[in-house]
C-alpha cells in the first residue's frame, strides 16, 4: 500500500485549498533558517551546562560540532536536574513486564540506581570513552544503564534484544565493546528468551569483552563464567549511591547506534552529546507539548533510536512520567494496549503505522471496550502512514478529539525533523503527511539534477543545514560517512527517502529510494539478508526485496539460486528461514523464498534490483522502466520477462 503511494500513486493528496493558519509559525520557522546559529544558542541555553560553550556550530562540511568547547553531563540533565524540585519524588516510568509484573521507578530512585551502576562500571575498569555494549530487555535498567555510561563518559551501544548471536557479535566487534550488559531472560510473547546465552555465543567471536554483566530477573542458575562475568546485582551491592556526573565536551560522543544501509555491515551511526540533548529537548517539547500531568507512552523498543530520543533522553530531560511496556502489543491479549492506556490514563501515545494497522485489523469493539478518555495527542513514526490507518487512528483512538503527529526522522537524524508541532500551533492536518519541518530545519525536495521539484513532483528529500540532533560520523568510517549521505547532492544531506511536496508546502515522506526495507517499522539492509542467506552452504547467491504488506508495510521476498548438489525443497525453505533468524533476528525473517536458475544482472554483473523488487512486489514493468538503472531500459525489459517467468 505504501508501496503503491510510494511508487507515485498520490491518491490521497489532497485537492483542497484550505489556508493554513499558523502564521506565527511560518515566521518563526523562517526566522530560524535565517540565523541557525542565533536560534540553537537560544535552545541551548535551556540545557544545564557545566561550562558554556566557546561556539555555537563548527562546521567543516559535512561534519558538523556543535556547542564547542562547552561542558555537559547527559545523565545529570536527565536525572540530577530533577533532585532539587518536587520531580524527585515524581514517577519516572511506570513499568510492565509482559507477564503482568509492575514497577514505579521515580526520579529519585532512578537517580540512586543510575550512581550505583555507574559506580558498579568504574569498579570494572571503565572509563570515560571506552564502549559497552547493552543487550537488554525493554526493564528500567535498560535506561539505568544508559545513563550510568553516559554519566562516567562511556560510550554506550545498545543492541536490540531481538536481534540474533550475529547481529550482536558484529555490533560487538566493531564498536570493542569492553563490557556487555545483558539479563538472564527476556519475554516475547510467553516465551522466555535466555539472553545470557546468546551473549556467551556472541562473546566467543569478540576479544574485546572483559566483563559480562548479567541483572538477575529470574531465580535459577545459569553459566556464569568465573572473572568474566557478574550479576547485576552483585556488582551494586556495596557501590556507592553518588559518583561525580563527568563533564564532557558538547562533541564527545554519547552513544553509538548501529542501523541497516546499502551494505551488508550495519553502520554506527555515532550521537554527540551537547547537540543531541539540545534537539531531543526541543523536539519532545515542540511535538508532544509534554506536560508535567502527562502519562506519555511511546510504544518503541530502547533498541532503535526511538526509544534513546523518545522514551530516554526526550521525557528525563523535561521530567515527564512514561509508561515503559516490555511485551508486544497483542499479547496476552489483543486489548492489552488499551488495558494499559486505561490502567494508567495515558495522555500521549507515539507508535508505529504497523502498531496502528494490526490494532485497525481487531476492530472497533476492543477499543471502544476501554476507557481512551485520557488521550490528548498521538503519534505516529518509522514508516508512512496510508490514509486510512491515519483516520482509524484519529476516530477510533482519539475520538475525533487528538490531533496527530505524523514524525518523519531517522536514526542518523537523532530526533524528528518534520512533523506538526502542537507547542508551537498545529498547522490543519491531512492525513498521510508530516506537514512540515520544525523550526531550524531546512528541508527540501530535489530531482535528480539537484533542482527543487515542483509542487506534487516526487525527489529525494534532503536537508540544507547542519541541525544539532544530527550524528557527527559514522563509527570509525568518516569516508563512508561522506559518501553515503553527503555525494549525491554535494553539502548536502542526502536522506535516502523519497519525498514530495503539494501546493500548500506540506510533506509527504514516500519510503525508502535505496536499499533499505521497512519491515513492521524496523530498518533492514536487503543485502544485510543477503549475506546471511548466502552463508547458508547450499545457497549460491541471494537477492531480496520488499513487497507491499498491508500490516507491517514491507514484507521480505528473497530469491535464491542454489550451489550445486543442492536442491529446492519447502525443508531447504525453513532451514534457510531459520538461519536468516540465527544470523539477524526474527525481524529479518523471509515471508516468501523462492529458488531460481538466476538471478537478472546487469552486463557488469550488478544485480537489477528494480527488477527484483517488482518481481517480487508482483508489479508490471511499467512500474521500473522509468527508474533510473544503469541497465537500458531494454536490457531491463528483458531482464525482467526472463525473471517472471523462471
Ligand atoms: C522511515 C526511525 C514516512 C523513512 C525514527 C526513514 C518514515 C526511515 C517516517 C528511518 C514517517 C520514519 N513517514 N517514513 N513519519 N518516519 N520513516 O532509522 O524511510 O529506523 O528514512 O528511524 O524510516 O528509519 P530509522
Amino acid at each position: 500500500m505504501a508501496e503503491r503511494e510510494a511508487a507515485g500513486e498520490l491518491t490521497n493528496l489532497p485537492t483542497e485549498t484550505r489556508v493554513w493558519p499558523i502564521q506565527n509559525y511560518l515566521e518563526y520557522f523562517q526566522k530560524s533558517i535565517r540565523d541557525i546559529e542565533a536560534f540553537w544558542s537560544q535552545i541551548g541555553h535551556e540545557l544545564v551546562w557545566n561550562r558554556l560553550w566557546d561556539q555555537v556550530l563548527e562546521w567543516k562540511p559535512p561534519f558538523a560540532r556543535w556547542f564547542v568547547g562547552g561542558l555537559v553531563n547527559a545523565s545529570y540533565n536527565a536525572v540530577d536536574r530533577h533532585m532539587s524540585t518536587w520531580r524527585k519524588n515524581k514517577a519516572a516510568y511506570l513499568w510492565e513486564g509482559e507477564a503482568g509484573d509492575r514497577r514505579t521507578v521515580t526520579y529519585g530512585e532512578l537517580f540512586r540506581e543510575v550512581n550505583r551502576f555507574a559506580a558498579g562500571l568504574r569498579k570494572l575498569g571503565v572509563k570515560q570513552g571506552d564502549r559497552i555494549a547493552l543487550y537488554m530487555p525493554m526493564i528500567p535498567e535498560l535506561p539505568i544503564a544508559m545513563l550510568a555510561s553516559s554519566r562516567i563518559g562511556a560510550i554506550f551501544t545498545v543492541v536490540f534484544s531481538g536481534f540474533s548471536v550475529g547481529a550482536l557479535a558484529s555490533r560487538i566487534q566493531d564498536s570493542e565493546a569492553r563490557v556487555v550488559v545483558t539479563a538472564d531472560l527476556g519475554f516475547r510473547r510467553g516465551k522466555s528468551i535466555n539472553l545470557k546465552e546468546i551473549v556467551d555465543e556472541a562473546v566467543q567471536t569478540t576479544p574485546s569483552v572483559e566483563h559480562v554483566v548479567v541483572f538477575r530477573r529470574a531465580g535459577g542458575e545459569i553459566p556464569m563464567r568465573q572473572g568474566r562475568d557478574i550479576w547485576w546485582q552483585d556488582l551494586v551491592k556495596d557501590a556507592s549511591n553518588f559518583v561525580a556526573p563527568e563533564p564532557l565536551e558538547a562533541n564527545h560522543p554519547l552513544y553509538i547506534l548501529y542501523t541497516s544501509g546499502t551494505t551488508g555491515r550495519p553502520k554506527g551511526a555515532v550521537h554527540s552529546t551537547g547537540g543531541y540533548l539540545t534537539y531531543v529537548y526541543a523536539t519532545q517539547k515542540w511535538v508532544f507539548d509534554v506536560k508535567d500531568e502527562d502519562v506519555y507512552w511511546c510504544t518503541a523498543d530502547i533498541g532503535w533510536v526511538t526509544g534513546h530520543s523518545y522514551i530516554v533522553f526526550g521525557p528525563l530531560m523535561h521530567g515527564v512520567t512514561s509508561v515503559m511496556y516490555e511485551g508486544v502489543l497483542d499479547y496476552p491479549a489483543p486489548d492489552h494496549w488499551w488495558q494499559i492506556v486505561e490502567r494508567y490514563g495515558v495522555t500521549v501515545l507515539y507508535t508505529t503505522p504497523t502498531a496502528i494497522r494490526t490494532l485497525m485489523k481487531f476492530g472497533d469493539e476492543l477499543p471502544r471496550q476501554h476507557d481512551l478518555s485520557s488521550f490528548r495527542l498521538l503519534g505516529t513514526v518509522g514508516e508512512p502512514i496510508n490514509p486510512a490507518a491515519w483516520e482509524w487512528y484519529y476516530r477510533v483512538i482519539g475520538q475525533e478529539r487528538c490531533p496527530i503527529v505524523d514524525t518523519w526522522w531517522q536514526t542518523e537524524t537523532g530526533g524528528i525533523l518534520i512533523s506538526p508541532a502542537p507547542n508551537l500551533g498545529l498547522p490543519l492536518l491531512k492525513p498521510g503527511s508530516a506537514t512540515y519541518p520544525l523550526p531550524g530545519i531546512d528541508a527540501d525536495v530535489l530531482n535528480e539534477a539537484g533542482a527543487t521539484t515542483a509542487p506534487g513532483e516526487k525527489g529525494y528529500l534532503v536537508i540544507r543545514k547542519p541541525w544539532p540532533g544530527m550524528f557527527m560520523t559514522l563509527y570509525k568510517d568518516p569516508d563512508r560517512y561522506r559518501q553515503v549521505y553527503w555525494e549525491k547532492f554535494p553539502g548536502l544531506y542526502y536522506a535516502g527517502d523519497y519525498a514530495v511536496r503539494d501546493r500548500d508546502g506540506y510533506f509527504w515522506l514516500l519510503g525508502r529510494a535505496d536499499e533499505v526495507l521497512k519491515v513492521a517499522g524496523h530498518r533492514l539492509g536487503t543485502i544485510e539478508i543477503e549475506d546471511a542467506l548466502v552463508s547458508h552452504p547450499a545457497v549460491a547467491e541471494a537477492a531480496v526485496a520488499g513487497r507491499p504488506d498491508t500490516i507491517k508495510g514491507e514484507a521480505i521476498v528473497a530469491f535464491v539460486t542454489l550451489r550445486q548438489g543442492h536442491n529446492s525443497s519447502s525443508a531447504l525453505v525453513e532451514a534457510l528461514k531459520q538461519h536468516v533468524r540465527k544470523e539477524i533476528g526474527p525481524i529479518a525473517t523471509p515471508e516468501e523464498i523462492h529458488f531460481v536458475s538466476s538471478l537478472p544482472k546487469t552486463r557488469s554483473g550488478k544485480i537489477m534490483r528494480r527488477v527484483v523488487k517488482a518481481v517480487a512486489s508482483n508489479r508490471d514493468i511499467g512500474d521500473i522502466t522509468t527508474l533510473e538503472d544503469e541497465a537500458s531500459v531494454e536490457e531491463v525489459k528483458q531482464a525482467f520477462s526472463e525473471f517472471k517467468s523462471a
